[in-house]
């Protein structure tokens, strides 16, 4: 069934960015934790400091992977890639309330600039979206795939003692994965090699802010 973004459509995406920004964050799925289980955190003030720096880049990021898909959702034109990309970015919520958990016990905040990310991640999505679904979905393919990447970097950086950290991106990990892949089976086209050097620029600009701010 083909439709454009009608009133109620763009008073849902209202309200989902007003949550995904300013209502904190609620897992359905309780946060992933290490295996034997970790007790209280055996790091140094620097290493804390390290994991929290970390821990807000993952935070930013998963809301700006949601901020994208219902970007994307808002201009989807078919009713199964919409519920995808709604699906997708419950998935993400979890990860943010995770990040956000964690980020609590390390005595550290989200980035200051999340409704600047939230903004700017749906702008870009709904424009990927213009585009058509398979490129809608293609982008998916590709956002998941440059999240990956970010997730296997940070898994190295961060202190060797914060397994509960590590377990978290681990399982981001591995979901990012999985909606990579439903994206690529729903019919995602691969995305012209500027657009998706484009995606990394803008992803660094957040990744390196988000660190500090
Ligand atoms: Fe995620
Ligand atoms: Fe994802």
């Amino acid at each position: 069934m083909e439709s454009g973004p009608s009133l109620d459509s763009a008073i849902a995406a209202l309200d989902r960015a007003l949550r995904a920004v300013f209502a904190p964050a609620r897992a359905q799925r309780p946060a992933p934790s290490p295996d034997p289980p970790q007790g209280p955190d055996p790091l140094t003030p620097a290493e804390q400091r390290e994991s929290a720096a970390l821990m807000r880049v993952n935070h930013a990021g998963e809301l700006a992977a949601q901020a994208l898909y219902h970007g994307q959702a808002l201009v989807a034109r078919s009713e199964a890639t919409r519920s995808m990309l709604l699906e997708a970015a419950r998935s993400e919520s979890d990860h943010l309330a995770w990040c956000e958990t964690r980020l609590t016990e390390l005595n550290a905040r989200p980035s200051l600039l999340n409704p600047l990310w939230y903004a700017g991640s749906f702008a870009i999505g709904a424009l990927a979206a213009l585009a058509g679904d398979r490129t809608s979905l293609g982008f998916v393919v590709e956002t998941e795939r440059q999240v990956e990447g970010h997730l296997d970097e940070h898994i190295g950086r961060l202190p060797v003692g914060d397994r509960r950290s590590r377990a978290i991106l681990e399982t981001m990990r591995a979901e990012e994965i999985a909606h990579g892949v439903t994206a690529a089976a729903a019919g995602g086209e691969r995305l012209p090699v500027p657009v998706r050097a484009l995606m990394r620029r803008t992803a660094r600009v957040m990744t390196g802010t988000a660190y500090w701010v």
